[in-house]
């Protein structure tokens, strides 16, 4: 589904990425873990083409990504979330969740943004589909609220709920375990699982809570430093000295994962 295959990243004398290689199959949750600075959200950032790399080749579903402008990004299938919210300020839950199915139809976020703030060309189509996911993210009764107005954790829902409602068949998720409660932490395993299950998505998460990233990931990759230190299955992950060492901070044997 999706192919990156060895590309670089510089920002001036920092590389970023160097020979970043990651494939999602349908139906997948793959991870990518690392040290802050590793380099994972510009990882993100060069699929949906914000970050032109300097090298190598993104694909997906056969069509070269690198070749295609940001607002196309959303319209192939990929959605995404951001680290820090990225969410209009001014606008309701409703609003937020509107705009995510209109980025998809060429015109790219803001421009998707403007039209639902002018309440021109909101379709049936967009308020039927933003009410679903409103449905299956519990906030059908937040609709009307302003989103800067929730809780941290809410709006990290309202960000999600945001991709989803373009439909994406890739989701890319940028750290959803960041800044949320315990109790909204429990249920976000099931959640993005139940993802997969019920709207057959495929998901490339980037997370530091360990915990989540090895109970659902079919497959982890490691970064270091912008380069791939490993890959494999949750429980070779754990198992890898290389990772532990450089990643988990504790001598091989200590396991801490
Ligand atoms: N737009 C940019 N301009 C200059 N340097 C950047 C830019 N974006 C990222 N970097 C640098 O690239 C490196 C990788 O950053 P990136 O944000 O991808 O790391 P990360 O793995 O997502 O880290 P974290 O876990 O802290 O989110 C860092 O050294 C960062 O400072
Ligand atoms: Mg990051």
């Amino acid at each position: 589904m999706l192919d990156v295959s060895g590309v670089e990243v510089r920002f001036g004398g920092v590389r970023a990425l160097d020979g970043l290689t990651i494939t999602v199959g349908e139906g997948e949750v793959v991870s990518l873990i690392g040290p802050n600075g590793a380099g994972k959200s510009t990882a993100f950032n060069v699929i949906t083409r914000i970050v032109r790399p300097q090298a190598g080749t993104v694909r997906f579903r056969g069509r070269d990504v690198l070749a295609l402008p940001a607002h196309a990004v959303p319209g192939l299938g990929i959605g995404r979330t951001y680290q820090g919210l990225e969410l209009f300020a001014s606008m309701t839950v409703g609003e937020t969740l509107m705009v995510g199915h209109h980025a998809v139809d060429r015109c790219g976020l803001v421009a998707a943004a403007l039209r639902v703030r002018r309440g021109a060309g909101v379709d049936r189509a967009a308020r039927t589909s933003a009410r679903e996911i409103a449905e299956r993210l519990s906030m059908t009764e937040l609709w009307d609220v302003p989103v800067t107005t929730l809780p941290y954790g809410v709006q990290k829902r309202v960000d999600i709920g945001r991709a989803l409602a373009g439909r994406p068949a890739l989701l890319l998720l940028d750290e959803p375990a960041a800044g949320l409660t315990h109790h909204e932490l429990d249920g976000l395993g099931a959640f993005i699982l139940g993802l997969r299950a019920d709207l057959a998505m495929s998901v490339l998460l980037v997370e530091h809570h360990m915990p989540l990233v090895m109970a659902i990931s079919d497959r982890i990759n490691v970064l270091d430093s912008g380069r791939p230190l490993a890959t494999g299955t949750p429980a070779q992950i754990r198992e890898d000295a290389r990772v532990i060492e450089a990643y988990l901070g504790v001598p091989a044997g200590g396991g801490r994962a």
